[in-house]
């Protein structure tokens, strides 16, 4: 099977990042929409961007991206867009507030709603220019060639695929995470080292998305636990590390722990970083006998001394140590934790069946063992 790579958009990175945005813009639009979430407004973190951009182009603001966002935020942001005739959108924000600017451009310029444009290149009109200044330390969005958006009807978080849907900008700016709450930075940072750990023993995996993966682990394992206590420069790090993973998922693919978080949000509305977290450790233990040499090289990115384990200890331990992490930053470690019980266990399990990031596991997993997976959870 042939593998692929595909080269991300441009990230401009460090310290005066956010001023490239005046230079950059002109050469995009004439104006502009922000679309970003109220959280986003009250951190303060809007007016850092506005007051970079003052006297460049004309500025609207959309500020009503939701967490888990829906078919139903699409179309207000995009009614947004039209009001203002806006041609070129800047995402800030976490994944939410980013693939929902995405989806607005596909529907800007291919019509319908975004619904229509689910799975793999659905579409043939290029976007909107879309400019990323991701604002958590998890999704990766800035730099993937997709959007997540649900649809409220079948519960089912729609995937939206096409190399036309990255955006044209990611500007890693520190400003923008400088004062991310704790909880954020953390359950954010478990989203981003799952997409590498998965991605690195995904089907898809090829040397270039396994060099990048594996750096991705080794920041992450060095700076997650210290962003999860405010460190500035290590949530500058994990915010390096988050796109880096970013960009060694989208075409090796993830995997079960995803299939399992996905339907968990889509359902119940779980932080998608905590749902990760949730399932990672116990799909790592699952995937152990596909891929156990794999598995001890993370342990070794995660800055576990493996000297003298066997590939499958030092895999095991990998997953421990996964499993430390996450309860070290106070993530929810337990489904009951985010209010899910036994009851539900068999429909989960049957749309995370069909979810769309499962056959990129390296171990098939039936609809007992994503069952087993999600009882472990408990
Ligand atoms: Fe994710």
């Amino acid at each position: 099977m042939s593998q692929h790579f595909s080269s991300p958009p441009r990230l401009i990175m460090g310290d005066g990042a956010l001023e490239q945005l005046g230079r950059e813009l002109p050469r995009l639009g004439t104006k502009v929409l922000i679309i970003t979430d109220p959280g986003i407004v009250a951190a303060g973190i809007l007016d850092v961007v506005t007051t970079v951009l003052q006297g460049t182009l004309d500025i609207a603001v959309f500020a009503d991206v939701i967490g888990n966002p829906d078919i139903a935020t699409v179309e207000a942001a995009n009614r947004a867009r039209l009001e203002n005739a806006a041609d070129v959108l800047i995402a800030i924000g976490g994944g939410s507030s980013m693939d929902v600017a995405k989806a607005v451009a596909v529907v800007a310029t291919n019509g319908g709603t975004i619904a229509d444009y689910e799975g793999v290149d659905k579409f043939s009109t290029a976007p909107l220019p879309v400019i990323a200044i991701p604002t958590t330390v998890g999704s990766g969005s800035e730099v993937t060639k997709g959007a997540v958006i649900t649809n409220p009807d079948t519960h089912v978080k729609m995937v939206i695929v096409s190399d036309l849907m990255f955006v044209r900008i990611a500007l890693l700016d520190r400003r923008t995470v400088a004062g991310l709450p704790g909880r954020i930075a953390a359950t954010t940072g478990m989203d981003a080292l799952t997409h590498a750990i998965e991605a690195y023993v995904a089907k898809g995996a090829n040397p270039v998305t396994d060099a990048i993966n594996i750096g991705a682990i080794e920041l992450i394992g060095q700076n997650l636990l210290d962003a999860s206590k405010g460190d500035e420069d290590a949530l500058y790090n994990m915010l390096v590390a988050s796109s880096m993973a970013g960009i060694g998922f989208h075409d090796a693919g993830l995997g079960a722990v995803h299939a399992l978080a996905n339907t968990l949000g889509a359902h119940f509305g779980v932080h998608h970083g905590t749902a990760n977290a949730l399932f990672l450790p116990y799909v790592m233990d699952f995937n152990v006998s596909a891929a156990p040499a794999r598995f001890a090289r993370i342990a070794t990115a995660l800055g576990i001394d493996t000297t003298g384990l066997s590939d499958e200890d030092a895999a095991l331990a990998a997953a421990a140590a996964v499993h430390q992490l996450a309860a070290d930053t106070g993530v929810p470690t337990k489904l009951s934790e985010v209010g899910v019980g036994e009851d539900a266990i068999d429909k989960l399990a049957r749309d995370a069946f069909v979810q769309a990031d499962l056959p990129g596991n390296p171990r098939e997993a039936s609809l007992a063992d994503l069952a087993h997976l999600y009882r472990l959870a408990l």
